[in-house]
């Protein structure tokens, strides 16, 4: 059996949903010879940890009911470089401006010698480069299918289950809230702003919707593609971004009438980045309705192939942490 001691860094819906994970797969953990020790939890207002193993389920209740993972009065920097443990797990909200605190949350990780699994986009969408370096010359493992499309398994799936194809392009839909608006806008022929406010109701958007809309949360996902599998060096800035907020139902309809549905779609291959709407005939693989995500990656030897799945939810994206884990530790 292998221990492996983590911290989680964050504790909202995603940092919770690892938890419950980790408290649902225990069994099936230890059968693939895996012990994934929680020894600290922080969130924005303090910690809980215990080098013995924090009980996950207590810090689950307390955070649902008193707000709070625990009294120790540390920061989630502080228990990453004090705490002596392997693996960080960094589930706090995204910045894409500045980073948030998951940059130097990431950094230090780094410098400490610990893994990072992360589902937390801004500091890759603007450091992937300094990160991945840093991460190397300190000997550390750094993944992040979770910052892509949730469950939706993408990059591991051009990294790994497709190694020895060149990979020409990847598109495809990568934000679930313009899906969402998209489609039901078809459905209901109703206006722009009803079907954000649906979309906000299921807790998928953004805490500011305009990233979502304004195609900025896409552009990031594409900027983590374009880095860590084409090798580019690009930030968000780079990206060439259109929304989806001047889409009417009128047009739709009329798309609808020709065969077509429209769709917010990303495209990355060589020095092509951009995310826009984009007609897309009924029936394409990439015709994917609702909330779902979906990316279709061209590659030289096995042709096109093309995934969908749920690209946001807490158990979802834990889906993604807990692969990341296993396939470092395994
Ligand atoms: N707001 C994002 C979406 C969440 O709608 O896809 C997942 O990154």
């Amino acid at each position: 059996m292998r221990t492996i001691r983590a911290s989680i860094i964050g504790f909202g819906a995603v940092g919770q949903g690892v938890a419950e994970v980790l408290l649902q797969k225990d069994e099936y953990l230890r059968n693939i010879g895996l012990d994934i020790k929680v020894v600290a939890i922080a969130d924005s207002k303090g910690a809980a940890t215990d080098p013995n193993g924090v009980d996950l389920s207590k810090v689950l209740t307390r955070k649902r009911t008193e707000g709070i993972v625990g009294s120790e009065k540390l920061t989630g920097l502080e228990v990453i470089t004090d705490t002596d443990h392997e693996l960080v797990i960094e589930t706090t909200p995204t910045d894409i401006e500045t980073g948030g605190v998951g940059l130097p949350n990431m950094l230090a990780a780094f410098e400490h010698g610990r893994d990072v699994v992360t589902s937390n986009k801004g500091p890759l969408a603007l450091k992937y480069r300094q990160l991945s370096e840093i991460a190397k010359e300190n000997g550390s493992i750094f993944k992040f299918e979770a910052t892509v499309g949730g469950a939706m398994p993408i990059i591991n799936l051009t990294r790994d289950v497709l190694a020895g194809n060149d990979i020409i392009s990847i598109e495809g839909i990568l934000n679930g809230t313009c899906n969402y608006i998209l489609t039901r806008m078809m459905e209901e022929q109703a206006p722009y702003e009803q079907m954000l406010a649906e979309s906000q109701e299921l807790g998928i958007a953004e805490t500011d919707p305009t990233y979502d809309v304004e195609g900025i949360d896409a552009a990031c996902k594409l900027v983590i593609l374009a880095n860590s599998i084409f090798n580019m060096d690009v930030t968000y800035k780079d990206v060439d971004v259109k929304g989806i907020t001047k889409i009417t139902p009128e047009s739709l309809m009329l798309a609808q009438d020709d065969g077509y549905v429209i769709k917010q779609i990303g495209e990355v291959k060589n020095d092509l980045i951009r995310v826009g709407p984009r007609l897309v005939p009924v029936g394409h693989p990439l015709a994917v309705g609702g909330t779902l995500n979906v990316a279709s990656v061209q590659t030289d030897l096995a042709g096109a192939v093309t995934i969908t799945g749920h690209g946001a939810g807490s158990i979802e994206t834990a889906s993604a942490i807990i692969s990341d884990i296993i396939s470092i530790y395994r």
